[in-house]
């Protein structure tokens, strides 16, 4: 997907792809409004929902560069949900889905550096538990007002609850997946992620939930 600013308050999206033949081809356009306001959205102007049966109407809407996120919201999100795969929040700015993120349980296998540095605080398992983040989408016209960031700080927060209250839970997990836009590893890396180990296609990341204090504040 390549980006192409062309006014202040238009861009276009499209979609390009080569064939064998060593040609470039055009798939996909898409022309966005781009917000007026830029502004930073505050948490406390978010209504975030867990996603039921209500929702479908407002999936159709939902619009992001990478097609695999919506094509997973509106096809597998609330099935996988039904099945307890995974579940998925809802967020609404000014009653518009403005993004989403889909928490599902993982663990982490402990390998290299981070076996030996588990191994000389004497934890000996071959792997701990997380909490992974299957899905991280924030809807094209809402793009770069912080939403990403509170939904890191909102899986963060849920991670410390279900350790505070329920069940252990040592790091948030997921894997980067790469696209043509942007990677996402630095984006997540901003938020305290270390790379697990480098993977073709998309980057396993983890997030200590312990030595990390700064970033859980
Ligand atoms: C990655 C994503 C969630 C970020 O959401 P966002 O709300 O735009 O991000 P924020 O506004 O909180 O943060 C913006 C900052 O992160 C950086 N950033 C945003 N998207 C980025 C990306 N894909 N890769 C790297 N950096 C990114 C911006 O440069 C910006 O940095 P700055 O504050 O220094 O200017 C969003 O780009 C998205 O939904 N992408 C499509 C789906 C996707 O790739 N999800 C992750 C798959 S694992």
């Amino acid at each position: 997907m390549v980006f192409l600013p062309v006014l202040e308050t238009f861009s276009i999206f499209v979609n390009i792809f080569q064939k064998n033949d060593g040609k470039l081809y055009i798939t996909d356009v898409c022309i966005c409004a781009l917000m007026e306001n830029n502004a930073k959205i505050m948490v406390e102007d978010v209504r975030i929902e867990i996603l039921c049966p209500f929702h479908m109407p407002f999936l159709r809407g939902f619009r992001s560069y990478e097609k695999e996120m919506v094509n997973f919201l509106i096809e597998d999100a609330l099935d996988n949900q039904n099945q307890r795969i995974s579940l998925t929040f809802l967020w609404f700015y000014q009653d518009e889905l403005a993004a989403y993120i889909t928490l599902l349980n993982d663990r982490i296998n402990l390998e290299g550096n981070l076996k030996e540095f588990f191994m000389e605080k004497g934890v000996l398992y071959n792997s701990l538990p997380a909490l992974k983040i299957g899905r991280l989408c924030v809807d094209d016209r809402f793009l770069q007002r912080g939403m990403g960031a509170l939904m890191i700080r909102f899986a963060i927060k849920i991670a410390n609850q279900i350790f505070e209250r329920y069940s252990g839970c040592r790091f948030i997990v997921l894997d980067a997946k790469r696209n043509i836009r942007k990677s996402p590893v630095l984006f997540y890396e901003k938020h305290g992620f270390k790379i697990l180990r480098e993977r073709k296609g998309a980057t396993p990341m983890y997030f200590d939930l312990v030595d990390n204090i700064k970033f859980c504040a």
